[in-house]
Order: C-alpha cells, then sequence, then structure tokens
C-alpha cells in the first residue's frame, strides 16, 4: 500500500503541468543597458560579417518576442498548475524586458545608419501572416522558435570562446538574455503540452520556423552589409561563415540538438543546464543600472 505522503506526491507529479526544475525562478529585472559611441561597430570578433549578423537578430527581438508572448497569453485561462501559471506571468515579464533592451540596442544600430525601421516594417508584414494562424500553431511557432533561442542560449553560456569574442560592451546583454532564455526554456512548451498541442504540429513547425527564420535572418543581414557595404570584405566574410557553419562552428554544431526536439515525448528540461545560470547569475546582476536595483515595476505592464 501507497503511504500517503508517496501518494500525494504522485497526484502532484501528475496534475504539475510545469516541468521547470525546483532551482530554476523564473521573474523579470529590467536591466538599463546602455550603447554609446564606447560600442564598436564591429563588436562581434572586430568582423563586419558577425557583427551585421548579430544585428540582425537583435531587430527580430522587440517584435518577435510580442509574439511569443501573445501566443503564451492566448491560453493562460486553461492553465490551472499554479507553478506553470507564475511561470508564464514571469516569462510574459522577461520577454518584455528583453524587448526594451534589445530595442535600446536597436537604436543605437539604427543611429549609425542601418535600416532598422524598414527592416521591422517587413518583419511585421510576416507576423502580421503569422498571426492570421490558428492561435495552436502560433504557440507551437512559439514553442519551436524558443528551442532555437534556447539552444544558441546554451551555447553561449557553455562556450567561453563565443563569449569572449563579444566586446566588453555588448557581452552583458547577450549574457543575460541567454540566462533568461534558459530560465523560461520550457513554459511554452509546457503551456502548449497542457492545451493538447500535437507530436505533428510541434515539428512541423520546427520545421517551418527555422526556415523562416534562416529566410528572414539572412536577409536583414545582407541589408545591414549592404549599407555598410564599403568595409564589405570577402576574406572577412568567408571567416564568419566558417565561423558559423564550418567545424564546431557556432550555428553547425548546434544540429544534433536541433534534431533532439523530434524526439517523441521529449521536453526542454531533459538537458538540465540550469547550472550555467547559477554559473552566471551572480555576475550579470552586477550590470543592473541603478535605478532598476530596486525592481523595475514601473516599467511592467
Ligand atoms: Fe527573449
Ligand atoms: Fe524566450
Amino acid at each position: 500500500m501507497l503511504s500517503t505522503k508517496t501518494a500525494e506526491k504522485q497526484a502532484k507529479a501528475v496534475n504539475q503541468a510545469s516541468k521547470t526544475p525546483d532551482n530554476v525562478s523564473i521573474k523579470a529585472q529590467r536591466m538599463g543597458f546602455e550603447f554609446d559611441v564606447q560600442v564598436p561597430r564591429y563588436w562581434l570578433e572586430n568582423s563586419h560579417f558577425l557583427s551585421h549578423t548579430m544585428n540582425a537578430l537583435s531587430v527580430l527581438f522587440p517584435q518577435g518576442e510580442q509574439f511569443f508572448v501573445d501566443s503564451v497569453r492566448a491560453f493562460r485561462d486553461q492553465i490551472s498548475d499554479p507553478k506553470l501559471k507564475a511561470e508564464v506571468r514571469g516569462f510574459i515579464g522577461q520577454e518584455a524586458m528583453h524587448s526594451l533592451e534589445h530595442s535600446a540596442m536597436n537604436d543605437h544600430v539604427r543611429d549609425q545608419g542601418m535600416p532598422v525601421e524598414d527592416m521591422e516594417k517587413h518583419l511585421t508584414v510576416v507576423l502580421d501572416i503569422a498571426q492570421k494562424l490558428p492561435k495552436r500553431h502560433q504557440l507551437a511557432i512559439t514553442c519551436a522558435l524558443e528551442h532555437l533561442t534556447a539552444m544558441m542560449a546554451d551555447m553561449l553560456l557553455e562556450r567561453d570562446d563565443i563569449r569572449e569574442g563579444m566586446h566588453e560592451t555588448m557581452r552583458p546583454l547577450w549574457a543575460w538574455h541567454a540566462i533568461e532564455e534558459t530560465e523560461h526554456k520550457a513554459v511554452a512548451y509546457d503551456v502548449f503540452q497542457t492545451v493538447e498541442g500535437t507530436y505533428a504540429e510541434r515539428t512541423f513547425y520546427l520545421a517551418f520556423s527555422t526556415a523562416a527564420l534562416g529566410i528572414v535572418g539572412s536577409y536583414f543581414t545582407s541589408r545591414m552589409m549592404l549599407n555598410d557595404a564599403k568595409h564589405f570584405s570577402v576574406a572577412d566574410t568567408t571567416r564568419g561563415l566558417w565561423r558559423l557553419w564550418g567545424k564546431n562552428g557556432t550555428f553547425s554544431s548546434l544540429i544534433p540538438t536541433w534534431f533532439r526536439y523530434f524526439k517523441p515525448g521529449y521536453h526542454p528540461w531533459d538537458h538540465d543546464n540550469s547550472e550555467l545560470i547559477a554559473r552566471f547569475k551572480a555576475e550579470i546582476q552586477s550590470y543592473i543600472a541603478p535605478q532598476y536595483q530596486s525592481g523595475n515595476r514601473k516599467t511592467l505592464q
């Protein structure tokens, strides 16, 4: 016969929709990063190509993360697990903060003469189309893109060579974003499972979203590079492409992780990397701007 304690434990496991480990807390924090003349134009490995690739990624964040928030919020009422409910609150807050901090970076990139506003208009067109899909399909897109961001976040925190290639004025933004993407990597996924999202939906949208991100990301990077064509160099671009897609490349090394999502019964926390959060969290907190050190209530809607 089961003891009451064991029975309670089992009942909790069945009812608990959240599978985020208990040592991970998901809380929003405004950072107040500032980007000024001290940020070099080619802040990533001193490379024209690599810096514009990451600038292009940053332009995607504010609107992309708003899409993530809307797609999760649409199912908020269907969540009964109090732990997952709290995590959804944390997820929404964190993504809202990422939008604000990346908007500050994007303003800086725009001030360097990059066509950020044009690119944002084009992104609006793409996201408007995505928003015509059924709500659960939109959530499947969010789960897929959260898988991609969690993969990149894990790599950024795990690999010293990636962080060390970033100029010190940019590194805190990307490290902070990577920590929070790791913290909330399973929230959209757990909501998707709660509302009975299917294997076919989630895997189809991983392929679909990866292709869409590849097309839009490449287009944005090309726009940035064209706008800054006078500093274009074949050698730099070839080196950058090798850095991304060559042996042990930033993106090529992620391919096996990308495929893990196709495993039936997959869960983002099958790979428990919560140790990375603990490793970087204290250091990153020292970058919180003084006005946000006692919380960030004013900036949360
Ligand atoms: Fe984010
Ligand atoms: Fe995220």
